[in-house]
């Protein structure tokens, strides 16, 4: 893989990972209250959400596309701004596992439509010291569910009413980050789990998203990435 020539916003847990896979292709990393130094062709924004809008003005301003792995934040008409300027991936979680699963997480949610016995849930467990609860991913995988199963219009961490998706949130000690989907049925559970065993898959797949995204234009998410790897996996011509 040849990574364009990188610049990194955040000096912690995502920005260290990602700093050791890129190698020399990173020109600088810069954390709170540093600037960039130098021209790059994309930068990574692996900081804090309240960061990220000064983040996507400095890229508008200098034009490098930027890849944002940050989560919890919200830019107003992202798409409006971004338009025919930049290329922007933003993606909740960078790994092509999640990707996949969220592909099973729609199919889960469509199985679960067909019999209202069949009740979807999500939950997810982090490190003690993560800041957004539920997880950009589990809100990323619980869209996926729901776009699949009509009934269940939306989530919620508390008591669901008959419309909602459950998730459940465990924020304890050292977890990389664990998500499971699954469908609790009256005799049947069929669960599907994706575990991080560290950031490794994350910084693997910033890298392969700044790639990826030089020199396109507008807002992509890691969907658009994973389109082209992943869909004719789900192609079954014959007997699957
Ligand atoms: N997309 C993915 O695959 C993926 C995977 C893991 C995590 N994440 C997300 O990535 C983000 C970072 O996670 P983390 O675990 O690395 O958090 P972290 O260890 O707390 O690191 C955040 C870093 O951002 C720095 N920072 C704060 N304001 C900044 C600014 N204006 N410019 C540059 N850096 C700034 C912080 O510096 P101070 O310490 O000085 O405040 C800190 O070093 C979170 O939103 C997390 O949910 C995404």
């Amino acid at each position: 893989m040849t990574v364009p020539r990188l610049g990194l916003f955040g000096k912690g847990r995502l920005g260290s990972a990602i700093a050791a896979e890129a190698g020399a292709a990173l020109a600088w990393q810069v954390g709170r209250e540093e600037s960039p130094t130098t021209p790059v062709a994309v930068a990574i924004d692996a900081s804090v959400a309240e960061a990220v809008e000064a983040h996507l003005a400095w890229a508008l301003e200098t034009g490098t596309d930027l890849v944002i792995g940050t989560t919890g934040w919200s830019v107003p008409d992202l798409e409006g701004r971004v338009a025919g300027h930049i290329g922007v991936l933003a993606a909740s979680n960078f790994s092509l596992s999640v990707a996949l699963m969220a592909r099973f997480a729609t199919v889960l949610g469509r199985f679960a439509a067909l019999d209202p016995a069949r009740d979807p849930f999500l939950v997810e467990r982090h490190h003690r010291l993560k800041a957004d609860a539920p997880s950009g991913t589990a809100k990323t995988l619980a869209g996926a569910l729901l776009r699949g199963c009509p009934r269940k219009t939306e989530w919620t961490l508390g008591t669901p009413a008959p419309h909602q998706l459950s998730i459940g949130v465990v924020r304890a000690g050292a977890e990389f980050g664990t998500h499971t989907v699954g469908l609790d049925a009256p005799a049947e559970l069929l669960e599907l789990t994706h575990i991080a065993r560290s950031r490794a898959p994350f910084a693997q797949g910033a890298l392969a998203a700044a790639q990826w995204l030089h020199g396109r234009r507008g807002v992509f998410t890691m969907e658009d990435l994973a389109a082209d790897l992943l869909d004719p996996l789900f192609a079954f011509g014959g007997k699957p």
